[in-house]
């Protein structure tokens, strides 16, 4: 996995909005509840808030509320004295501590189970807490950010989170929109994304545009913005430079678009033609023409897993028709390639695995 860069990247309103009220909020000591699906960038936001503050030079601490087994949670957060339980053999302090002076962030807070409920509440209140097993009080000055992609409100109404918790920790909420509700940030998200793993792998891919940016633009991203984010680094690491084409587009991601495009005979409309302009001293239009159908002839194999029916399905052509192309080509299939029936430098269908 290549670096995540950090900087917040957005053009919608909601992603202004959100900029705007980082900085608004990063000036003040007030608890924030960043909410929003899993992808979306909430970790990022917690991160700018911090590094706005006057508290940036001290460390941020983040706990993953979820990802710890309850058991032991209380004791990453608040510390332990030696002897407190079994296998307690010295003190050790815990990430409120350890985040004094700077900021601690709970991430997945919908996850924390009641009992602790009621001491983060405490913090909240008091900045004041002991470690497990002591009855000395520590007091901290941390600012306090928390993030989930659970619904509290509601989970308080079910009496699943503790309500006066809730009101505690959501002074200043920052709600972070699903991807497919700002769709105008795709394109900049997608940009930013491949100049980053360009830079970073010394590749040159060149950012999609056109038409794949149309089938970008027509995805719904339920990973959210983690999910541009790794077919870009795979799509940056795979092709290595040059253009994106629809083919090299996850299954699901060609899909949708080819769904939305409109049904009828087939043929490409004008702006759909490739981008040739014929140079001065002429082409041969014969190869030209049939590099054309071969590439979209293997895309149909590609998409399909190499079935001949589907793909002459997709093409609009006899089964035989196919065949007959493909014999033509000396076209094998990557399985009898892998046989090693045939040699290297026979042309092959491109496989399909480029979903993420
Ligand atoms: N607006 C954005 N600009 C640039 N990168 C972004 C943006 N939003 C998210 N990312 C990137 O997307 C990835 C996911 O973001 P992040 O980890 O902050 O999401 P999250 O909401 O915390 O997800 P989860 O709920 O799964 O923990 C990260 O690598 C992050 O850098
Ligand atoms: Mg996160």
């Amino acid at each position: 996995m290549l670096n995540a860069q950090s900087s917040l990247v957005g053009e919608s309103q909601a992603i202004q909005e959100i900029l705007r009220t980082i900085e608004k909020i990063a000036a003040t000591e007030s608890t924030v509840l960043i909410t929003g699906e899993s992808g979306t960038g909430k970790e990022l936001i917690a991160r700018a808030i911090h590094e706005k503050s006057a508290r940036a030079s001290q460390p941020m601490i983040t706990v993953n509320c979820g990802a710890i087994p309850s058991e032991l949670l209380e004791a990453e957060l608040f510390g332990h004295v030696k002897g407190a339980f079994t296998g307690a053999t010295a003190n050790r302090i815990g990430r409120f501590e350890a985040a004094n002076g700077g900021t601690i962030f709970l991430d997945e807070i919908g996850e924390l189970p009641l009992a602790l409920q009621v001491k983060l509440l405490r913090v909240l209140q008091t900045k004041q807490f002991e470690a497990i097993g002591s009855s000395k009080t520590i007091e901290v000055d941390v600012r306090i950010v928390a993030a989930t992609n659970r619904d509290l409100e509601e989970a308080a109404r079910k009496k699943e989170f503790r309500e006066d918790l809730y009101y505690r920790l959501n002074v200043i909420p920052v709600k972070v929109p699903n991807l497919r509700d700002r769709k105008s940030d795709i394109a900049i998200l997608v940009n930013h994304f491949i100049t980053q793993f360009n830079t970073q792998t010394g590749h040159n891919v060149e950012a999609p545009s056109g038409e794949i940016m149309n089938a970008l633009n027509s995805y719904d991203w339920p990973g959210n913005v983690r999910e541009p984010e790794n077919l870009m680094e795979r799509l940056v690491i795979l092709k290595g430079q040059g253009t994106v084409d629809l083919g090299d587009l996850p299954h699901r991601i060609f899909q949708r678009y080819a769904e939305g495009q409109p049904q009828g005979t087939g043929a490409l409309s004008e702006w759909e033609f490739p981008r040739m302009v014929l140079p001065n001293s002429g082409v041969n239009l014969k190869a030209i023409v049939e590099a054309f159908e071969n590439h979209l002839i293997d895309q149909a194999l590609a998409r399909t897993g190499n079935n001949k029916n589907r793909a002459s399905e997709l093409l609009m052509m006899n089964r035989t028709t196919l065949v007959e192309k493909l014999r033509k080509r000396g076209m094998i299939t990557p399985a009898a390639k892998k046989a090693g029936m045939l040699p290297n430098n026979m042309p092959t269908a491109p496989s399909n695995d480029m979903s993420i």
